[in-house]
């Protein structure tokens, strides 16, 4: 495959490939391995990143700090509270700042407009950390997982139950679209992603071969399903009052046990994290005292089960997303 990447930048899965894509988890299972093996790969001395995060993370940051040190690499990280971003100083010029002494910057935030006006003015690679449209490096994440577990991608089904109209339910449908799997939204119709997002898929399907089926019943949904994927009912930034409408038109989708045995034998279960599978949180324990439900959009014996990959997913995060910086970095 001759593929190079230098000097892209990585905002939405809408913008690679599927060689591209395959390619990135082709380049993570290798740096994963080299991981595994303590052979460094860490000629990336004198490279500085900056890590601009306008809304909290374990994974993501840590991944890419991780990834950043393991590829012998300068990072600083910025919050909006500790920094001049979105107070004082607006996006473009923030972005010809960092671009000015970065080699390449991670950003998470709000609307997909703003990463896009970042990578616009930096001038070095911009990574997408998460924004309320996408979220492309859990993507590569979740990718490396399916084939770790399941050996395969094309025809994969993968149900998505939950709020289908945010990051995960769009960035997944993208992936899924691409890479000729077969994407099932379950969930109600009131989140069922935007229909201009699902055209533009269903062209991407026609392509690989696969395809998108919006449901709102989750015996169909669910039967014989690959990969059973949730995520939290209520996104970061999101105002505490929807938590009352989420439980009502969610809690029909939750993932329990009764899903799983719908699904296939060796159906997994995946979940981007962090989860609300009892309420061992501070937000889990609001939630409980107000509603009276101790687990949401999964239960605890599904997140606990030997199906659950979630741990492994995480961990993907960092191989996956030094992939990324690897390939758009150049060598
Ligand atoms: N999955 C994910 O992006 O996790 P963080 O919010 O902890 O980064
Ligand atoms: N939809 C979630 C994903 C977290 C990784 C959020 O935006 O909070």
């Amino acid at each position: 495959m001759d593929i190079n990447l230098k000097g892209r930048n990585f905002l939405t899965l809408k913008d690679f490939t599927p060689d591209e894509i395959e390619y990135l988890v082709t380049l993570a299972a290798d740096v994963k391995d080299k991981k595994k093996k303590k052979i460094p790969v860490n000629h990336y001395q004198g490279k500085n990143i900056a890590l601009v995060f306008e809304k909290t993370s374990t994974r993501t940051r840590c991944s890419f700090e991780v990834a950043a040190h393991d590829m012998g690499m300068g990072v600083t990280y910025l919050d909006s509270l500790g920094s001049q971003i979105g107070n004082k100083e607006s996006i473009a010029d923030t972005a010809r700042v960092l671009g000015s002494m970065y080699d390449g910057i991670e950003y998470r935030g709000y609307g997909q407009e703003i990463v896009e006006e970042l990578a616009k003015y930096a001038g070095v690679p911009v990574w997408n950390g998460l924004t309320n449209e996408f979220h492309p490096t859990q993507m590569l994440a979740d990718l490396l997982t399916i084939y770790e577990y399941l050996g395969r991608v094309k025809g994969v089904k993968l149900t998505y139950m939950g709020d289908a109209r945010y990051n995960m339910g769009n960035s997944l449908m993208v992936l899924c679209s691409k890479m000729g799997m077969e994407f099932t939204a379950c969930t109600s119709k009131d989140y069922f992603p935007d229909a201009g997002l699902v055209e533009l898929c269903n062209g991407y399907a026609k392509e690989s071969e696969g395809s998108i089926t919006l449901t709102e019943d989750v015996k169909s949904g669910t039967k014989d399903a690959d990969v059973i994927y949730t995520d939290v009912w209520v996104s970061m930034g999101e105002p505490d009052e929807v938590w009352a409408e989420r439980i009502e038109k969610l809690l029909p989708y939750q993932v329990n046990k009764k899903v799983m045995d719908n699904a296939k034998d060796n159906a997994i279960f995946m979940h981007c994290l962090p989860a609300f599978h009892n309420f061992k949180t501070k937000i889990g324990m609001q939630v409980y005292e107000k509603f009276g439900i101790e687990e949401l959009e999964v239960t605890d014996e599904v997140f606990e089960s030997p199906q659950s990959v979630v741990f492994d997913e995480a961990e993907n995060r960092m191989h996956t997303i030094k992939a990324v910086m690897m390939s758009t970095l150049g060598e």
